[in-house]
């Protein structure tokens, strides 16, 4: 898929207020700092639409971007920042929770997972959520960059692995670097089979 035009639509704390329901959208949720807004950025072909940091913590709300006047992509919290209260990760919570739960266009989600971490339990139990709630995801591992190609694949590997344990059918998985743009067209080429189906 060509992206011709990408633009910054809206952000919001509430499902409710987000654009109307009647485009396809694909959410990036992970862990703070995975490189979920680099991600967006990566397929998008640009430098700065989604706002990025070195320190975790950077988005905190729902932000809309349309795509190809046709799409959304959207960029979400990050979870399992430690630093943030309480208080505050009870309503990051909230807010996504009720926007994967009531988002009625969303047709996929994607799960970021740093290649270079093991399974974490946040991101385990935060998969199963969405297995248990019924929403598709797929996992997107991401900064292969920074890892050598064998010990990507290892990674994987073992990835794959351990979610056996838990799900009779593995999810989709695409392999990406926001910094050598690997698995980007993959992930295009997904949206644009999904976009059809719309
Ligand atoms: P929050 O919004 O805070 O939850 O973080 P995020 O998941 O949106 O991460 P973000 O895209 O802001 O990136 C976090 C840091 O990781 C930044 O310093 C990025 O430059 C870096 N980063 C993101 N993706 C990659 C990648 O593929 N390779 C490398 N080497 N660095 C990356
Ligand atoms: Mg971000």
């Amino acid at each position: 898929m060509i992206i011709k035009s990408a633009k910054f639509v809206m952000s919001n704390t509430d499902y409710r207020k987000c654009p109307p329901p009647e485009q396809p959208e694909y959410a990036f949720i992970g862990r703070s700092n995975v490189g979920k807004s680099s991600l967006i950025n990566t397929l998008v072909n640009q430098k700065g639409l989604a706002k990025t940091s070195s320190t975790p913590g950077k988005t905190q709300l729902i932000n809309h971007f349309m795509i190809n006047d046709t799409w959304y992509l959207v960029d979400l919290p990050g979870y399992g920042y430690a630093k943030v209260s309480k208080v505050e990760r009870a309503k990051f919570e909230k807010m996504i929770d009720g926007y994967l739960t009531n988002r009625s266009n969303l047709l996929c989600t994607f799960v970021l997972i740093d290649i270079r971490h093991e399974p974490q339990t946040n991101d385990m139990n935060f998969m199963r959520m969405l297995g248990e709630k019924g929403i598709p995801f797929c996992i997107v591992f991401t900064k292969a960059d920074k890892e050598k190609k064998a010990a990507v694949q290892k990674n994987v590997d073992f990835y794959s692995k351990i979610m056996k344990q838990y799900w009779a059918e593995l999810p989709k998985m695409f392999i990406t670097s926001s910094e050598t743009k690997e698995g980007k067209d993959e992930i295009l080429a997904y949206i644009s089979s999904l976009n059809e189906n719309f």
